[in-house]
């Protein structure tokens, strides 16, 4: 057959080419025969729509190609595009054309097919079940994260700082790192974390980012864990655990607005729930600058209903302060990013005075997402286990488990910020609270709906001395981090930054219960391949 000369089209732009012969370049999806009647279904990536083909309209060797044709052959198309409101795409294609590239053989048929098959079959044949549209609408939602993240940062003043991949010491914990051999007798390790060297470049930028893949040698089997996985972190010179909060919070929100303005389409067919994500950006001009999260003993009235209809309305429902209303003398604020404060250290107050703190985001959003101090969420865990909402309490001083994150977001419809854990089960690096040096001065943002942290970050330890002693109670070795220590010799200032997860946000926003389907090519302890 010649080579179709009407022009070159995606299905995802049909609508400028209503009424018009088009040619499409992509594969037979799927194929449904009636009589002198073809049905095919095609793709080219950036979609799908059904073809019509009767028998009497089209020559007999385009219908006798299409009625055999094995599914996944490539094929450049020609056709008419016609609006049908039936279709889910709205348009259907009235076949003129069809040019195989590559038949499928007849023996070896494509391996997935529209019925069910087990997670481990369609993870072995990862590199064709990417074809599939639910799989392909995830990874571009993935792609708009990305973009959405980067573009946040590139439009709010932070430079971009690659920190590299093959390092000679740990970030996040020693058990965790993939050791290799780096020449002679050297190790190197890959790098869980680009936290340490992005604190150099802040200190020489002021407010940069990294963002790269990161890697962890967890032996964990959960559906949130992945051995290599993307990682986009800030850091801000100047700054403190307030600042980072502001921070994540219009981060997010910036990333759920992009998603919800991008893939509405995708979301459907990956069958996302999206009122759920709705709530998460509503406008920031309903909303009223005091606290959303009251002191602990008034906390616990805040059920998700009154969080969303606060979302919703503006107006503070159930137990909230109204606005005006005087600040609690303990627990957890909301601050604005831009409101600056006397640098008290009062409990729950910024974690170093104004001037010694930037402002770090792009927004003077007043904050909504519910805050709460480890003590408080331990302290609602027990109250769940007490009710019997919860299967096993939850020990003071540990690190909250998967089924604790769980029932704390679910309290919530926003995502919640847990600050302050005891300084004992966290990161070396992390700078004590002041007002109780046993705490750090930290967050774990947890998504909404039982997606568990997607954010973990924190005020870095600024002071020589202190930094030096925990390396060495951490059994670090010194001289690795000799250059490290150096950024505390050399103008040291409150510094911050956290990091996001990029699976653990795909698998949020589009509603997956696994990490290995929000990442192309998942590489978990249990598999390396394709
Ligand atoms: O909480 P983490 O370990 O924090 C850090 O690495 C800090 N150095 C970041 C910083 O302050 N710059 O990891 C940050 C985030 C987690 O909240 C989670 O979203 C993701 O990285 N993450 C993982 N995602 C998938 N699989 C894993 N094994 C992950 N471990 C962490
Ligand atoms: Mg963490």
């Amino acid at each position: 057959m010649s080579t179709p000369t009407p022009p070159i089209a995606t299905i995802a732009s049909l609508s400028h080419h209503e009424g018009r012969t088009v040619t499409l370049r992509g594969w037979l999806y799927n194929l449904r025969a009636s009589g002198k009647l073809l049905f095919p279904i095609f793709r080219d990536g950036t979609g799908t729509i059904q073809g019509i083909v009767p028998k009497a309209a089209v020559p007999e060797e385009v219908f006798e190609t299409l009625k055999n044709l094995t599914l996944e052959s490539s094929v450049i198309v020609t056709g008419k595009v016609r609006a049908d409101s039936r279709a889910p795409s709205g348009y259907e294609l009235d076949v003129e054309g069809v040019e195989v590239i590559q038949r499928v053989p007849d023996e070896t048929p494509f391996p997935i097919s529209l019925k069910e098959h087990g997670v481990d079959f369609l993870m072995e044949h990862r590199h064709l079940w990417l074809r599939t549209p639910r799989q392909s609408a995830i990874l571009r939602v993935r792609a708009t994260i990305m973009r959405a993240a980067a573009e946040y940062f590139d439009t709010n003043g932070f430079i971009r700082t690659d920190p590299p991949i093959l390092t000679p010491n740990a970030c996040e914990g020693t058990s965790e790192l993939f050791e290799m051999d780096y020449f002679d007798d050297d190790k190197a390790y890959l790098t869980q974390s680009g936290q340490l060297y992005i604190e150099a470049t802040a200190l020489a930028l002021g407010k940069v980012y990294s963002f790269g893949p990161t890697f962890r040698a967890e032996k964990s089997k959960t559906r949130r864990h992945l051995t290599e996985f993307w990682m986009i972190e800030p850091e801000v010179a100047y700054a403190g655990l307030d600042d980072i909060m502001d921070l994540a919070e219009a981060f997010i929100t910036h990333i759920v607005t992009r998603v919800l303005e991008h893939h509405r389409a995708d979301l459907k067919v990956i069958g996302r729930d999206i009122t759920k994500l709705e709530a998460i950006i509503a406008p920031p001009s309903s909303l009223p600058a005091t606290p959303i999260v009251a002191p602990l003993s008034s906390f616990t009235t805040i059920l998700p209903s009154a969080l969303s209809s606060f979302a919703e309305s503006g107006a503070p429902a159930g137990d909230l302060d109204s606005p005006g209303a005087p600040r609690p003398a303990s627990g957890t604020w909301e601050r604005s990013a831009t409101e600056s404060d006397g640098g008290t250290t009062e409990p729950g107050a910024p974690s170093s005075p104004a001037h010694l703190r930037a402002k770090v985001g792009g927004t003077t959003t007043k904050s909504r997402f519910p805050r709460l101090s480890y003590d408080e969420a331990h302290a609602m865990l027990e109250k769940a286990y007490a009710e019997g909402k919860i299967e096993n309490p939850h020990k003071y001083g540990d690190d909250f488990g998967s089924p604790d994150e769980t029932y704390i977001s679910s309290q919530f419809d926003l995502p919640v910020m847990v600050h302050r854990y005891p300084a004992a089960i966290k990161a070396f690096y992390m700078q004590p609270d002041p007002t109780d040096p046993s705490k750090a001065l930290c967050v774990d943002v947890l998504a909404p709906e039982g997606y568990g942290e997607i954010i973990g970050g924190s005020q870095r330890v600024d002071s020589y001395d202190l930094l030096k002693s925990r390396i060495e109670e951490h059994n670090l070795p010194l001289a690795a981090f000799q250059w490290y220590l150096d950024l505390r010799k050399y103008g040291s200032v409150p510094h911050a930054g956290f990091g996001m997860g990029i699976e653990r946000v795909v698998a949020w926003l589009c509603g997956l219960d696994h990490v290995r389907e929000t990442i192309p090519f998942a590489r978990t302890l249990n598999r390396i391949y394709p």
